[in-house]
């Protein structure tokens, strides 16, 4: 299938109570369980299905009324590069507008340079660094692009 016929394909809808937790797919972009459970049950996860697979994830965190934070953004590894990102990344910020927020969050570490180009290419400026928050944070080391991932970079949009 070509990306263009696939992104056309996609639905993405808010989970329900009785489905499974895409568990791979929320660690792929956050590999800590223990992280993940501090905000998972206060959030609303929302699935990307591909002819009814599951296929890509996103969680929406309540920061406060006018906050909204964008976590746990994942894409299969086989369809990654094909726009699919892109297309999470614009639902979320819908989804979150059409909530209320005014202002969306999203976060990721210092060696994530896929994620770093896709968030600014769509809007988002770099707000805050939490210096050491990953080293801090995570039992293992982390690396990604080779680059030790240490620090959190917050990203942020108005709307
Ligand atoms: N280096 C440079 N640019 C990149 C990279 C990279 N490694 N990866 C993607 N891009 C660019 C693409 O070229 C594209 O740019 P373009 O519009 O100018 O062509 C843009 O980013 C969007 O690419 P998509 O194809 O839409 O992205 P994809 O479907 O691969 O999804 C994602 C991106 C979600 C980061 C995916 O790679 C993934 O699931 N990675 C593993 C999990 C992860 O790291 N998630 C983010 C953690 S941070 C957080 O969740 C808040």
């Amino acid at each position: 299938m070509m990306a263009a016929e696939i992104l056309n394909l996609i639905i993405v809808r808010k989970m329900q109570d009785n489905e499974d937790i895409p568990y791979e797919l929320l660690l792929d972009a956050d590999p800590s369980l223990e992280v993940i459970s501090t905000y998972l049950s206060l959030s609303e996860i929302y699935i990307a299905l591909l002819q009814n697979r599951i296929i890509g994830t996103f969680v929406l965190y309540p920061v406060n009324q006018e906050t909204s934070e964008i976590k746990n953004i994942a894409v299969a590894e086989k369809l990654q590069g094909q726009g699919i990102g892109k297309l999470l990344l614009k639902n979320a910020t819908q989804i979150a507008a059409a909530k209320g927020a005014k202002k969306i969050v999203i976060a990721t570490s210092n060696a994530s340079i896929g994620p770093l180009y896709l968030y600014q290419k769509a809007g988002f400026e770099m707000d805050t660094i939490k210096k050491d928050f990953i080293i801090e944070n995570y039992p293992e080391p982390l690396f990604d692009n080779g680059i030790q991932c240490r620090h959190m970079i917050v990203l942020t949009k108005y709307l």
